[in-house]
Formats: structure tokens, C-alpha cells, sequence
């Protein structure tokens, strides 16, 4: 079939729709001369050069952030490592949503179009980690340009000294860790303490920078599993249990004693009755 049996079988089949349908689809065959001209694109009309332009660099820019977010996955420091990467990424997909050209807007054309929807899926699963981590409470936004919050640098000050502590004083070469719990139960405890105060509860994964409850999530489990510093606290413990136990059980050694030897049953009433004489008799005597 050569192009020009082509060009007459489709002007028979429009024609045919033009019978049944408006006059609207008059315009059609220079659309469909345009699609044949450019095969393979299978759209009618070309993008708007800037739009690609800006697809172009939404695609680094998501790239940009998705490779420092997994290398910096373990420890999490996803936060404060990709804060530019992020910015940039909201920055394009931003300048993806507004531009429009010759009344085009890059929007319609990129987004919501089909049922993959590759870009807005892309961009919602970055905004997913990011939510996911709370890193927006890690900064403060109240200038243009995010800065570490107040809380945040505070809290890298207490873990740096901790961990600096437990790297100076602990000795690979024996399992002795008593040295290195009462160096730095201090800086711990300080540390644990600063922590419990930015959240109401004490995990904090609700609310926390990711950053920061994985800094304390690690500090903790290095302390009392790896260094095993928590014993040094359990004998006091054990004493304060023993003696609670013993008090609370008194009353019953009471009881058992009132119950078991019936002698000291009556014992209480014949006091009472001798002593409430006595007064009786004492009273009437200072009288007289
Ligand atoms: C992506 O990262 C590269 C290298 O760090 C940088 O040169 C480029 O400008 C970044 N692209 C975007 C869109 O952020
Ligand atoms: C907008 O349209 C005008 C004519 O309609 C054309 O000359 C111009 O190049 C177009 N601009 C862009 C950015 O495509
Ligand atoms: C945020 O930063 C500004 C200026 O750097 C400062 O004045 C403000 O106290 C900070 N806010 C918090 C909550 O840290
Ligand atoms: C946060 O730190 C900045 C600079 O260190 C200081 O000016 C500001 O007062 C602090 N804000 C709060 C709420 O502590
Ligand atoms: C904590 O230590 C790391 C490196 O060990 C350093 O990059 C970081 O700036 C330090 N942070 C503070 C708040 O001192
Ligand atoms: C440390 O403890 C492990 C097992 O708990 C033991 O095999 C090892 O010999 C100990 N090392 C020293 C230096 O005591
Ligand atoms: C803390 O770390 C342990 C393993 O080290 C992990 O199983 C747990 O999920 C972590 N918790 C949080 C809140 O990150």
C-alpha cells in the first residue's frame, strides 16, 4: 500500500465519521499529516522546548536526591545530608507544575495523563521518605534557605561528645567496659535526658527528625548491649526491690502471727481493760 492509497482509504474513513459526527473533525487530516510526518512520536504536537527542558532537569534532580537518600540510608542521615538535593527537587517539580508555555502549562502535559503517571508517582515516593522522617522538623524554616534547627544541633553536640567519650575510653583489647560506663554515664544520661524532652513519648519515632532518633536509637543500643552499662544500675535496683518487698509484706507476718498464736488473740482486750482500770482508778485518786 503506498502513501497515496494510504492518504485515500483515511479520507473515506473520516469522511464516513464526518457523516455521523460534527464538523469539528473537519480539521483533523493536516493533525494526521503532521503524526505520519513525525512517526513514532505518536503525539500530534510536539512539547514546548522549555517543558522538556525542565523535565530534563526535574529527572537529575530526582535522580540527585534518590542516590544521596540511599547512601546515606545507614546511619540515617538522610535529613541533613540531602537538605540541597530536596530543595532542589521541590524547587523544579514546583517550576514543573507553573510553567506554562504559549498556553501550554508543562503540568498537563507531564502529569496525570495516564494511568502509570511515572512522573507524580516519582515525585510522591520521594516526598514519602522525606515525610516518612519527619525531616522537615529537623530544620529551621524561617529564613529562605533551611538551617539545622536550634534542637537538632544541640542534640549532634550531646551525641558527639558521647560518642567521643566512649571512643577514647573504651579498650578493644579486654571486655572490661566498667571504665567506659562511669566516664560517660554522665554525657549519656545528659544526652537521653535532652532527648526525652522533644517528644512526648519516649521513642519519638512520631514525631523526631529521623536523624536524631536514629543517632539516639544507636547511642542506646551501643550502651546497654555492646557495653552492657546498665548492670552497673541494676543492684541498687534489686536492694530497692527487696526492701519494698519486705515492707509490704509486714502486714501479713501480722496477721499470720495474730492468727496462728491464740494467746496474743486476747492479749490487745486484757491491756486495754487493765490499762482503762488504771486511769479510771488513777483519775478518781487525783481527784480526791
Ligand atoms: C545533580 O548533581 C550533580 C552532581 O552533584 C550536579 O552537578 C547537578 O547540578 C545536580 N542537578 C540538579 C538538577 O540538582
Ligand atoms: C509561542 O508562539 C509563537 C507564535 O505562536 C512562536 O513564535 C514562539 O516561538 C512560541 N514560543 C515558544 C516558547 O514556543
Ligand atoms: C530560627 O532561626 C532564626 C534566625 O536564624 C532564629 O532567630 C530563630 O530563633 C530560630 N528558631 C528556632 C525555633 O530555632
Ligand atoms: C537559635 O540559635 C540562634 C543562633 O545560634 C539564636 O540566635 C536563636 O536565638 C536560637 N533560637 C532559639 C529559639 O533558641
Ligand atoms: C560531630 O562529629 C562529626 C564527625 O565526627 C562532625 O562532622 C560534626 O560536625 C560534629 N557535630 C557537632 C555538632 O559537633
Ligand atoms: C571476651 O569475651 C569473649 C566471650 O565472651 C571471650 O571469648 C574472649 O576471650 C574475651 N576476651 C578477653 C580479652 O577477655
Ligand atoms: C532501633 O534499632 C534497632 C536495632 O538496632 C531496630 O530494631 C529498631 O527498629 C530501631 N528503632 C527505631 C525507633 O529506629
Amino acid at each position: 500500500m503506498d502513501i497515496n492509497s494510504y492518504h485515500v482509504f483515511f479520507f473515506l474513513f473520516l469522511h464516513s465519521l464526518t457523516i455521523l459526527k460534527a464538523d469539528t473533525s473537519i480539521r483533523e487530516p493536516i493533525n494526521l499529516e503532521l503524526l505520519l510526518a513525525r512517526t513514532g512520536e505518536g503525539y500530534l504536537t510536539s512539547f514546548p522546548e522549555e517543558c522538556s527542558t525542565i523535565l530534563n532537569r526535574f529527572a537529575d534532580a530526582s535522580s540527585n536526591f534518590t542516590k544521596c537518600s540511599i547512601l546515606h540510608a545507614r546511619p540515617i542521615r538522610i535529613c541533613s545530608r540531602c537538605i540541597e538535593q530536596y530543595m532542589q527537587f521541590k524547587t523544579i517539580y514546583d517550576e514543573l507544575l507553573t510553567t506554562i508555555v504559549n498556553g501550554t502549562s508543562c503540568k498537563s502535559i507531564f502529569i496525570s495523563h495516564d494511568r502509570l503517571d511515572a512522573v507524580l508517582e516519582y515525585h510522591d515516593n520521594i516526598l514519602s521518605i522525606w515525610d516518612k522522617g519527619h525531616c522537615n522538623t529537623c530544620f529551621n524554616w524561617s529564613d529562605k534557605v533551611p538551617v539545622l534547627s536550634n534542637e537538632t544541633k544541640l542534640f549532634n553536640e550531646k551525641f558527639n561528645e558521647t560518642m567521643a567519650c566512649i571512643m577514647k575510653y573504651i579498650d578493644p583489647s579486654t571486655n572490661d567496659t566498667q571504665p567506659v560506663c562511669e566516664n560517660c554515664m554522665q554525657s549519656y544520661i545528659q544526652l537521653d535526658n535532652y532527648y526525652k524532652t522533644l517528644s512526648d513519648d519516649a521513642i519519638g519515632v512520631d514525631s523526631i527528625c529521623m536523624d536524631v532518633v536514629d543517632s539516639m536509637n544507636a547511642t542506646r543500643s551501643i550502651w546497654s548491649k555492646t557495653l552492657n552499662c546498665c548492670k552497673i544500675r541494676r543492684t541498687p535496683e534489686i536492694i530497692f526491690l527487696c526492701c519494698t518487698g519486705i515492707i509490704s509484706a509486714l502486714p501479713i507476718f501480722y496477721y499470720l502471727v495474730l492468727r496462728y498464736f491464740s494467746p496474743m488473740r486476747d492479749l490487745p482486750n486484757v491491756l486495754k481493760q487493765s490499762r482503762f482500770k488504771q486511769t479510771i482508778l488513777r483519775s478518781l485518786g487525783r481527784t480526791n
